[in-house]
């Protein structure tokens, strides 16, 4: 087998299949983070408080006694209210009772979507940089990825490159719409070409869209499956952590056409059985929620942006604005970055604020060793005591040498 991985676990017992991915480099972020007292803006979940009426409604539902297992895939008040907001929000006719399974977490969703529609062998396109769950993702399936590079500073879909990353025996293509880390929302053309190449390879979209309701610039979030057929070969995944702020309570869904959901709830079932089900309850409260909720958050969000792009600017950071999503990239080749692992540790320890290195989000970690991943997600005196924390930055940088960054001239 050759040499062992840097990360590999030092018990043959465990199997080559957990040897070939690492732990997750954004929890060991926020696991550093807790231990030097810092600031984190690595892991995206927010630090301020979910809405009262979710609370209300989990509370009730426990008092209520449902806290027994609710139908496998999903209690039926649940999966009505998700058909219902589908509807509403983009006019798809979705049936509660065939085409959708509640997931514990678009997490599961998504691997279970994977393992339900995967071969050994078959290969998975996924666009680049991605979440860095579909990485594991692919390697528990069997899925042999291929990545499509999408390029800054506009992170557009490369025509080319994706009419050349499909064969015949691609199966499924991952997408994630608004994207983590790069905030990109696909456009509706876009979106025509994914859906074309996978009609001519028969192959079927598996797509993210938890961020769904956080789009910027007026844009819009277009759902895969409002693309001319797609729905009929579409995995429609999203959730509740982002959306109402509960990252904690783990309720998700997939919506695929019946055959599909059929293989996902066999996974599903076999995987966790479901998720909880007072919270279930408490996400039907949440799908109910009027419009104004979605306005509000999303003015929450233009002003988290804003104060955090203000912020790294100031600290020289080379911010790229996110369009969608609530994180934002920044480019430090300038500032001579050339060892993002390294540089991150140096900057939760020194300077105490904790991001994400971009090489968790390429196959090829070169590819994003000149780049951090910062969230927005949190209260604005967070969001300021990390800029006045990243306030120190371009001193510190002018005075000492500094783990990852490599300086032009010296
Ligand atoms: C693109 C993307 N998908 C999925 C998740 C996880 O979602 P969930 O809490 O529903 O498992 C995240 C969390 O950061 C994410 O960024």
């Amino acid at each position: 087998m050759g040499e062992q991985p840097r990360h590999a676990i030092a018990d043959s017992r465990v199997s080559a299949r957990v040897q070939s991915f690492p732990e997750s480099v954004i929890r060991e972020m926020t696991r550093l983070c807790l231990h030097h007292g810092g600031v984190n803006l690595a892991q995206g979940f927010p630090d301020f408080p979910a809405p009262l009426e979710l609370k209300q409604a989990a509370k009730a539902a426990i008092d209520a006694d449902l806290n027994q297992y609710a139908i496998t895939w999903g209690a039926p008040r649940l999966r009505e209210a998700i058909a219902v907001a589908v509807k509403r929000t983009y006019g798809l006719e979705v049936d509660p009772g065939r085409d959708v399974t509640v997931t514990c977490g678009s997490t599961e969703a998504m691997m279970a979507a994977m393992l339900a529609l995967i071969d050994p062998g078959d290969e998975a396109v996924i666009l680049e940089p991605f979440y860095e769950n579909y990485g594991p993702d692919a390697i528990v399936s069997g899925a042999s990825p291929r990545f499509v590079p999408l390029r800054p500073p506009d992170f557009a879909l490369p025509q080319e490159a994706m009419k050349a990353a499909f064969t015949t025996r691609t199966k499924v293509v991952v997408i994630n719409t608004p994207n983590n880390p790069t905030g990109r929302v696909l456009r509706t053309e876009e979106l025509r070409l994914i859906a074309d190449l996978c009609v001519d390879y028969d192959a079927i979209a598996v797509t993210d869209e938890i961020y769904e309701h956080i789009v910027y610039e007026g844009l819009r979030h277009v759902p895969m499956a409002t693309i001319g057929d797609m729905a009929e070969r579409t995995v429609t995944i999203s959730g509740i952590s982002k959306t109402y702020s509960v990252t904690g309570w783990r309720v998700a869904w997939a919506i695929a056409p019946p055959a599909i959901s059929d293989a996902i709830k066999r996974i599903h079932d076999f995987l966790t059985v479901g998720a909880p089900a007072p919270l279930q309850e408490a996400a039907v409260t949440a799908l109910q929620l009027p419009a104004r909720y979605y306005e509000g958050l999303l003015q929450l969000y233009i002003g988290k942006r804003q104060r955090l792009l203000a912020h790294l600017r100031a600290a020289g950071m080379s911010p790229v604005t996110p369009e969608g999503a609530y994180y934002i990239l920044c480019d430090l080749s300038d500032l001579g970055l050339v060892d993002d692992v390294a540089f991150a540790k140096w900057l939760v320890g020194t300077v105490g604020v904790a991001a994400v290195p971009g090489s968790s989000f390429y196959s090829r970690r070169a590819d994003g060793s000149h780049l951090l991943r910062f969230t927005f997600s949190k209260k604005d005196e967070t969001l300021d005591d990390a800029g006045a924390r990243l306030a120190a930055l371009p001193e510190l940088l002018g005075r000492a040498s500094v783990p990852g960054i490599e300086r032009r001239g010296a």
